[in-house]
């Protein structure tokens, strides 16, 4: 899958689907010469035209002026030597100069991938996957630069990640150090990110690059809800089905930026890697710099495809572990139900009624340890509150499976409140700036997990609890974002590295707790999905992917986050209505059906319902328990967007085409409504399959669709259609 041409100096990684070309250029500058759809064999051809621009420098040495790195497309650019465009990193020498010349030095090619070092990525065995890694140096300050491409056999993607290691005498400053880099020829494209806040998290924008630079980041020390750490770009007249799409996706949770620049030849470059901001990192002589991965996925037909590629990938290449593959159980959370204000009768009286109505798991939420009433205290002590639940966790544990059900448990590790022994025993545990007062958020403060005596504070806490408590899943929470970012053990000169190495402790602590408990689900959450990042799955297989849980609002924050992120991986719960967060009304049946397009749960007060209520509970769950393999791992196909319409549909189809599942939902009734219908995708053409509304072949269904009931009334109104193949093969 990998190739270097001496005779041209040319590297081609490529597999059935994808092309990823690279020269090394005069002077042993490496240059980026294409990423796309698969070239058999590449000519030698696209070598950059060689023209004298003005103001364009020279390499130094040069016979005449017609080259400069000023316009080349770069592979990963430095500045300060002709290139004057953004920068794929920043050095700080001992010296106090800023010149990093990194040029050509070797390279080797090897089966398999080779994990990252202390950080997550995605995994694939001799046979699935080829590395290249391309090592270029700076000679006169002795550091070397590996720059890592994968290329997976089944997959229209690849990863990239850089190292530096320092081989010389003085010690450098890393001021950025970008995971990749990359360039297109002059070309007009549109970017597509996933923007948003708490409660309105992935809301995709779309917008035409234009000349100049722009930035997408997170300072929050998360990954943020904010902005998702992935973007798409895609020709302007790309759409679900057609056209041209590539994808970015950073595996990292931290602080994270992604650059965007157009230059005046309107070629266009792409930046990613950890933010450099308040970024400032130390390497020592003979130490060496790690950066986050970057999944690059491409599409020569339309978003869905782009998305099924980071699907597929995600789910069987960075999700791990004993629920990799496997079906999701369906849950009862009492969060939306009780939220601090329960005993055991309460929780047991849920857990009977949802034990009848189907539901397999009950998760606890918050409120269970410490002396945790309400939001300002308790974070920090994870022993239990006998308080609340008088006969102990243990007990309650027991009386869950013994209804033939899971047992979950919330927990937010990284936090500290003020009101908890652990803070009255170390204060100078969190995270805060000497002289100076923290900046409390929802009553609490965020632990240095850059310290080792702190995560293992906390992990001998959790370790002790689980091994007591027969635990079967957690929700992973993350209720603020960073402020005061200060460590107490690092010199004054290192506290720059503080925001990294708190995102390495965490993910080492993240490492032994799912290697010792390998039974129990994870479930990262953050606020909802304040930290829905690919760094996060490949410890946790789920996020929960928002705190609001209203239907409506629902449609376009999964729909958003469905561009990158598996159905798998995405938590989806019903809600009571009024809704909490938007205050709306909705059906029972638009809320199953919104929650249903995710891993499948309810976070009500199920005791208190009406009994056609749990009737219908009961049904969704059943329905859902039946078809969850499909909708959790089927190809998920997006047909109408509630970014454009007011009309939204989605479909599931089966790996082996036999079956689908549609979902259609309208948001507001109109008057004499226009007739809406869906054609459908991903089908066999010849294969006739059944609904319980119409019997039809697969082409029929994707080129004349049908018609949806033009009969629908009121706002919020939905429909769901189970297709099931009913003949034979034709062929
Ligand atoms: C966060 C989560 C919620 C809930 C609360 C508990 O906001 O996103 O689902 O767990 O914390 O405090």
């Amino acid at each position: 899958m990998i190739l270097f041409k001496p005779e041209t100096q040319v590297f081609h990684i490529s597999n059935k689907y994808i092309s990823y070309i690279m020269e090394i250029e005069e002077g042993g500058y490496l240059a980026h010469l294409y990423f796309g759809k698969k070239v058999n064999d590449y000519s030698g051809n696209f070598k950059y035209p060689r023209m004298d621009r003005s103001f364009s420098p020279n390499l130094p040495n040069a016979k005449d002026r017609l080259f400069s790195l000023d316009t080349l497309m770069m592979e990963y650019p430095g500045n300060g030597f002709g290139d004057f465009r953004e920068s794929a990193y920043n050095l700080k020498h001992g010296d106090g100069s800023t010149i990093t010349d990194f040029r050509y030095k070797s390279h080797r090619i090897q089966k398999g991938k080779e994990k990252l070092f202390g950080l997550p990525a995605t995994y694939g065995n001799e046979e699935e996957a080829e590395t290249l890694v391309i090592q270029l140096e700076d000679k006169e300050k002795g550091l070397l630069l590996e720059l890592s491409y994968t290329i997976f056999q089944e997959y229209a993607a690849l990863t990239k990640s850089a190292r530096i290691i320092n081989n010389g005498e003085t010690k450098t400053k890393i001021k950025k150090l970008a995971s990749q880099s990359i360039d297109f020829p002059n070309q007009d494209l549109d970017l597509l990110h996933l923007n948003g806040t708490w409660g309105r998290e992935c809301q995709i924008v779309r917008e035409k690059i234009e000349y100049g630079t722009k930035v997408l980041d997170s300072k929050r020390g998360s990954s943020s809800h904010q902005q998702n750490p992935c973007l798409i770009l895609a020709q302007p007249q790309t759409t679900e089905f057609q056209g041209e799409a590539f994808s970015f996706c950073l595996i990292y949770s931290g602080n994270h930026e992604m650059v965007i620049q157009k230059d005046p030849y309107k070629q266009t470059r792409i930046i990613m890697g950890i933010n450099s901001f308040n970024f400032d990192w130390q390497l020592n002589p003979n130490e060496m710099f790690q950066t986050p991965e970057v999944v690059l996925s491409y599409s020569s037909s339309g978003l869905n495809k782009l998305s099924a590629v980071t699907h597929d990938f995600f789910n069987y290449h960075l999700i791990r572990g004993d629920f990799k593959g496997k079906e999701r159980p369906t849950l009862i959370n009492n969060w939306e139900a009780t939220y601090f204000d329960f005993d055991e009768e309460k929780l047991l009286n849920i857990i009977d009624e949802a034990k009848d109505l189907g539901i397999e798991m009950f998760v606890l939420d918050d409120g269970w340890f410490g002396k945790r009433e309400n939001d300002d205290s308790s974070l920090g002590d994870w022993f239990e509150n006998r308080g609340k639940i008088k006969n102990g966790l243990s007990q309650l544990a027991n009386q869950v499976h013994s209804r033939g059900m899971k047992f979950g448990i919330w927990y937010e590790p990284e936090m500290i409140s003020e009101d908890s022994n652990l803070f009255r025993q170390h204060p100078d545990w969190a995270l805060s700036v000497p002289g100076r007062e923290r900046s409390p958020s929802r009553s609490q403060y965020v632990l240095d997990f850059s310290r080792k005596d702190v995560r293992e504070n906390i992990y001998r806490q959790m370790k002790e609890l689980l091994n007591e408590v027969e635990i079967d899943y957690i929700k992973w929470d993350l209720n603020r974002n960073m402020t005061d970012v200060y460590s107490a053990i690092l010199p004054s000169d290192q506290q720059g590295e503080v925001f990294h190495r708190y995102i390495l402790g965490l993910y080492e602590f993240l490492e032994n707790l799912v290697e010792e408990f390998p039974n129990i689900l994870f479930e990262s959450c953050s606020g909802g999905g304040g930290r829905f990042d690919a760094g996060m799955l490949y410890y946790m297989p789920q996020t929960w992917t928002s705190d609001n849980t209203d239907a409506i609002a629902r449609l376009k924050i999964q729909y958003g986050t469905s561009m990158i992120y598996p159905i798998s991986s995405m938590g989806a719960h019903v809600s009571a209505v009024p809704n909490h967060q938007t205050g709306r009304n909705t059906s029972m049946d638009i809320r199953g059906n919104a929650a249903m397009a995710g891993v499948f749960g309810y976070e009500l007060d199920i005791t208190q319902l009406k009994e056609e209520e749990k009737k219908e509970i009961k049904e969704q769950v059943a329905f859902y328990k039946e078809h969850r393999r499909l909708m959790q791992f089927g190809r998920f196909i997006r047909l109408r967007s509630p970014f454009e319409e007011n009309d939204v549909a989605w479909m599931f189809v089966a790996e082996d085409q036999s079956e689908a599942m549609v979902f259609y939902y309208r948001v507001l009734a109109e008057a004499s409504y226009p007739l809406v219908h869906l054609q459908l995708s991903g089908l066999k053409e010849e294969w006739i399959y059944e609904s319980e509304e119409m019997t039809a072949a697969g082409d029929e269904l994707m080129n004349l669709g049908f018609y949806i009931d033009p009969n629908l009334f009121g706002d919020y109104a939905t429909k769901r259609f189970y297709f099931k193949r009913i003949s034979p093969c034709l062929e």
